[in-house]
């Protein structure tokens, strides 16, 4: 006989019993992030969640996020969620797997370099102050201004600036075709994708017509490239996705691509990052210390000008704050995998085609890495502290080969929208309104964030 102690890979993670499936599911819809934190706190670090039909791996260790993101991602596809989201994504660079998502990631990576995303820091700065001037003439309005929805506005300008070289704002309200789309990924993903996508429900309505919004602004986009000429010498995103889909010989299927990958980079690219800066500036509002320093450091590091790339290194308590608010609300606060293999996660049995999450909004929270966890303290990141934090612990951008291509861009972006902001304002939420984090695709504050602005 063997001993039990030969066959750990055998073992299975503890959980509650399937009995429970229907109250949990129940709990689910309500508050995901309270069910995940939750559990964690009464099972540990590795939980099998059973949901119905379905089980869930829920792994809450560094270690486990290690393994399953750096050691072994080859055995891990993209999980549930992103799997309905390829309803939009399609197989864009979010959702792609294998050799197309290697060469999509060759063709796509060079633009992101964090050389190549210095050379925007001058179009990323100007946005950020066009955005605090709009919002200085807001200054002593009774009326607040919705700060979620100037952020995505912000965020889907600087990603038209940057990576297509157009404005975006010309093709007006995408913003909210971007937000059908999540709203339809999310329905999915907690009806387990129960309900046909046939059936006439006014969110699958609404979804068709902000899908067919995107594709068709990628389309104009992309002829207006090529009737621009000059494709080669471009070297940016949509020249380079010209250049690789051109070797497609269906027309039908390069222009499938094109918008696959064009929609997902908008998608992942703005959302992330006006989440973060919604997120920062309720933080600011909340802990008016923190939000001093930022002020003073923007005065002292900017002065009246608008910031250039050598100053995202001296915005250097800025970045702290940034670091910060993306470890108690991280913009991707799931990361979901199915396991095509058989594998080992801390010491529990895996079995292929098992449904997997990582959560970085619990493991960013873990009580034994993070000393009171729910404290909003940026000195954490101060770099000249020493820590022994393993460095799983802190993963908003992923981890991996599937680590996100965006990440220089959005921290820059970050940084300079909340240095810009706070050198001349401060913005306070709305009296007696209550901030609902809503767990999406990204972690969104529920409803938009109202806040009123005042001169600093
Ligand atoms: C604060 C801002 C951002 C955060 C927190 C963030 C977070 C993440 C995370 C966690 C992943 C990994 C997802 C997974 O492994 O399942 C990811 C992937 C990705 N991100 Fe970001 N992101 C941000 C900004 C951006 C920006 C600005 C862009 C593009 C313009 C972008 C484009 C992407 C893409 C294309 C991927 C897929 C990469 C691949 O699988 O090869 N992100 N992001």
């Amino acid at each position: 006989m063997t001993a039990l102690a030969d066959q750990p890979s055998r073992l299975r993670p503890p959980g509650p019993s399937p009995w429970s499936a229907p109250a949990l599911l129940a709990r689910m819809a309500r508050n995901r992030l309270d069910v995940m934190r939750s559990v964690s706190a009464r099972y540990g670090d590795a939980v099998r969640l059973p949901l119905g039909p379905k089980t869930l791996y829920f792994f809450n260790h560094p270690d486990h996020a290690k393994h399953v993101l750096a050691e072994n991602p080859g055995n891990y596809h993209k999980g549930i969620g992103l799997v309905h989201a390829r309803r939009t994504l399609g197989d864009g660079l979010l959702t792609s797997e294998g050799e197309l998502w290697r060469k999509q990631r060759k063709t796509i990576q060079p633009v992101f370099q964090a050389r190549r995303i210095a050379r925007q820091a001058g179009a990323i700065a100007e946005e950020a102050v066009g955005l605090a001037d709009r919002l200085h003439t807001m200054v002593g309005r009774d009326e607040p201004v919705d700060i979620r929805h100037e952020m995505t506005d912000l965020t889907l300008g600087v990603l038209g600036r940057t990576l297509l070289d157009t404005d975006l704002g010309e093709f007006g309200g995408i913003g909210d075709a971007f937000e059908a789309v999540q709203d339809q990924a999310i329905f999915e993903m907690m009806s387990l994708g129960a309900v046909p996508t046939w059936v006439p429900l006014p969110r699958q309505r609404r979804f068709r017509r902000a899908r067919a919004e995107l594709q068709d602004v990628v389309d104009q986009l992309v002829a207006r490239r090529r009737a621009a000429g000059g494709i080669a010498e471009r070297d940016d995103v949509v020249s380079r996705l010209i250049g690789s889909t051109s070797e497609e010989t269906d027309p039908q299927v390069a222009r499938q691509r094109m918008r696959d990958e064009l929609v997902t980079l908008l998608l992942a690219g703005h959302e992330t990052t006006a989440s973060t800066l919604t997120w920062a500036f309720h933080l600011l509002d909340r802990h008016h210390d923190v939000w001093e320093r930022v002020h003073a450091e923007a005065v002292e590091v900017l002065g009246d000008r608008t910031p250039v790339y050598e100053d995202l290194h001296r915005l250097r308590y800025t970045a702290m704050v940034v670091d910060e608010v993306m470890r108690l609300y991280p913009p991707v606060w799931l990361l979901p995998r199915i396991a095509q293999g058989d594998d080992v996660v801390g010491g529990y049995h895996v079995p292929a085609g098992a449904d997997l999450v990582l959560c970085p909004y619990t493991l960013h929270r873990h009580p034994e890495f993070w000393a009171h966890p729910d404290r909003f303290d940026p000195d954490r990141f101060d770099p000249d502290r020493s820590t022994d934090r393993p460095r799983y612990a802190y993963i908003p951008f992923g981890a991996g080969p599937r680590f996100c291509v965006g990440n220089n861009l959005g921290l820059m972006e970050a940084v300079f929208v909340i240095a810009c902001v706070a050198r001349r304002l401060r913005m306070s939420v709305q009296p007696g309104y209550r901030l609902v984090p809503e767990p999406m695709l990204t972690l969104r504050v529920r409803g938009g964030l109202p806040m009123r602005v005042h001169e600093a």
